[in-house]
C-alpha cells in the first residue's frame, strides 16, 4: 500500500517502524541531518504529517512553519512536548500511544522502587569493586508490606497498583477525581504523602501538574519517605527534591525522568540515596515497536479517512 503523502520523521524510531513508514509514505528524516533548521526550511512546504518522539518539541513556531501539516503522531503516551492548543486551533490532529506501554512503565516503576529500598545498584557495585572480599554489604530496607502511594490513577497507575499489591503493600492514591478502584483515595496530595512510605508519580506532565510535588509534599512524605518518578520531571520541583534528598527531609528517590532531559544535575548524580535512569520506562524492543507501530497506524488511518486509533484532540 502506498500513500502519496510526505511524512517528516523527526526522531529516530525503531528500525522496523521506519521501514513501515518508508514502504507507505514519502519520508523525510530530520534526525539524519546535522543542520536541522536548514533541512526543515528546505522541506517545510511539502510536509503533510509528522511522526515525533519526546523530548523533541513541536512548538507553535514549528507548526506555523509547516503550512500543509494535518497530523502529528506522537510516540509516547505523554504529549506535553507538543503545543496541542496551537495544533487544535490550526485543525491539526494529534495522536499518542496509550495502553501499549502500561506493562513496561509499571514494571520499571517496580524495578526502581526495589532498587531504592534494597540498594540493588550499590550492592552490584560493591561486588564488582571487590568490597565483598573485605566485608558484608550493609543491610538494606524491607519493601514488602509498606504503604505505597500513587499520584495519578490512570492506566499506568492502575498497572503499578496491581503489581504493588503482590508485595502486600497498602496501596492508596491521589488524583484530581476519585476513580472507580478499591484503593484508598486522598483528595489532598499532602495527606497522601503523609500517609505513605513511597510516593510514586505517574501523572501527565505539562502546566497543570507542574511542581505538584513541592517542598511541602516532600516534608509530609518525611525522613523515611521514598519518591519514585516515572512520569515527567516537571511534576516534581527538582531543586526542592535535591535539597530534600541532601538534607534528609526524605530518605531516597528512584527517578526515570528529569527537568531538561538528558541533562541531569551533578548534585543529583553525586547523591548515594538515589537510583537514576535515562528515561527508559517504556524502553524495550517489544514495547517501543508497539508504540512506533501505533504512531504509524494512526497516520495511515488519518490519510485513509478512517477513525484514528488514539486521538488526543
Ligand atoms: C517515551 C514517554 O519513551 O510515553 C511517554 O510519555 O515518556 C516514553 O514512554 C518517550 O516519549 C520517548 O522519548
Amino acid at each position: 500500500m502506498k500513500i502519496d503523502k510526505n511524512i517528516l520523521i523527526m526522531s529516530q524510531f525503531p528500525k522496523r517502524v521506519i521501514t513501515h513508514f518508508d514502504e507507505t509514505f514519502n519520508t523525510f528524516k530530520l534526525y539524519e541531518h546535522l543542520k536541522k533548521e536548514k533541512y526543515l526550511t528546505d522541506i517545510s512546504e511539502k510536509i503533510d504529517g509528522i511522526a515525533v518522539m519526546g523530548p523533541t518539541v513541536v512548538s507553535a513556531d514549528i507548526i506555523n512553519s509547516l503550512p500543509k501539516l494535518k497530523i502529528i503522531g506522537n510516540f509516547g503516551v505523554g504529549f506535553d512536548a507538543i503545543d496541542i492548543k496551537k495544533a487544535t486551533d490550526e485543525n491539526i490532529r494529534v495522536t499518542n500511544t496509550p495502553n501499549v506501554l502500561n506493562d513496561e512503565v509499571a514494571d520499571t516503576a517496580v524495578a526502581l522502587t526495589l532498587s531504592v529500598y534494597r540498594k540493588i545498584i550499590d550492592a552490584n557495585q560493591f561486588l564488582l569493586n571487590k568490597s565483598w572480599l573485605k566485608s558484608e554489604f550493609p543491610l538494606s530496607r524491607k519493601f514488602s508490606g509498606t504503604k505505597f502511594g500513587i499520584l495519578g490513577m490512570g492506566r499506568i497507575g492502575k498497572a503499578i497498583a496491581q503489581r504493588i499489591q503482590a508485595f502486600n503493600c497498602d496501596v492508596s492514591y491521589h488524583s484530581r477525581n476519585k476513580k472507580d478502584v478499591s484503593y484508598k483515595y486522598f483528595s489532598k496530595l499532602e495527606d497522601l504523602a503523609e500517609h505513605v512510605d513511597t510516593l510514586c508519580v505517574i501523572t501527565p506532565g505539562g502546566n497543570e501538574t507542574k511542581h505538584l510535588v513541592n517542598n511541602k509534599v516532600l516534608k509530609k512524605l518525611g525522613k523515611k519517605g521514598v519518591i519514585i518518578n516515572i512520569a515527567r520531571g516537571s511534576v516534581i520541583d527538582q531543586i526542592a527534591l535535591i535539597d530534600a534528598l541532601k538534607t534528609g527531609v526524605i530518605s531516597g528517590a528512584g527517578l526515570d525522568v528529569f527537568d531538561n532531559e538528558p541533562n541531569v544535575p551533578e548534585d543529583l548524580m553525586k547523591l548515594n540515596n538515589v537510583v537514576l535512569l535515562p528515561h527508559v520506562g517504556s524502553a524495550t524492543v517489544e514495547t517501543r515497536y508497539e508504540m512506533g507501530k501505533m504512531v504509524y497506524d494512526n497516520i495511515v488511518a488519518f490519510f485513509k479517512n478512517e477513525q484514528l486509533l488514539s486521538p488526543v484532540n
